[in-house]
């Protein structure tokens, strides 16, 4: 259990809430968030968005019960969280170029991603992002572009940087594959799966993602894949 010191509507249906104590965790990986003991049944994944020696910081959309139940906590009241669970973002060499591209919620493990990649280039998709763009901003010596009612991946260039993370909606990651193999871009691309998740430890597979060799499990052996490797929908 851990005591929520903040929980803020940022944007219209987005909040940011943040939870007292020491936590684990590296850039992309997610806890199992609950504030209930049995209904809704599942916890919901909830990606790192931030931590520091206060706490730890997640952003999320309301969208169903689960996170309508999360969004009326106050701060004093309790929040469940187990992780941090998932493989995360990649290490990659200090001196390559890297972008961090995100669409809608997408966009929340990518700021944690800035306390690594500082100098990383970042491209918002994303409609209310105003208070979010401005703290993206802050933690950059990079670009921030900011792509409101835009396609955002068409923004960037692929031959422009060693790595490319993309987190968003699968009609995007998609997108990501094919401008991939349609630029012959020799950048390692990487995208982070927003896959269902009920369990967080690789025992119910509900996860389960088509890759090219074989099935794999977003919550172990993901949510952050190689765009080439998943085979999508
Ligand atoms: Fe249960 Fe991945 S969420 S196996």
């Amino acid at each position: 259990m851990a005591e929520i010191m903040a929980n803020v509507e940022v944007a219209p249906n987005i909040f940011r809430i943040k939870a007292a104590g020491s936590f684990a965790g590296r850039m992309g990986q997610f806890y199992m968030v609950r504030a209930w003991d049995k209904y809704p049944l599942l916890s919901r994944p909830l990606s790192i968005f931030d931590r520091d020696e206060a706490g730890i910081e997640f952003l999320y959309q309301v969208a169903g019960e689960g996170t309508k139940l999360i969004s009326d906590l106050r701060p004093g009241d309790e929040l469940q969280l187990e992780g941090p669970f998932g493989n995360g973002f990649p290490e990659v060499q200090a001196s390559g170029r890297v972008a961090l591209v995100g669409g809608g919620i997408g966009i929340a493990p990518l700021f944690y991603a800035l306390r690594h990649y500082s100098s990383s280039d970042v491209y918002l998709g994303f409609s209310q992002e105003a208070y979010l763009a401005e703290r993206f901003k802050a933690a950059t010596t990079g670009m921030v572009l900011v792509n409101v009612g835009g396609i955002v991946l068409e923004q960037v260039d692929f031959h422009a940087y060693d790595t490319i993370i993309v987190c968003g909606p699968e009609p995007m990651l998609k997108a990501v594959q094919r401008k991939q193999l349609e630029t012959g871009s020799s950048a390692n691309v990487y995208v982070s799966l927003e896959n269902r998740m009920a369990c967080g430890i690789g025992a119910c597979l509900v996860c389960s993602v088509k890759c090219k060799d074989k099935r794999r499990k977003a919550c172990t052996d993901g949510p952050v894949f190689l765009a080439e490797e998943v085979v999508f929908g």
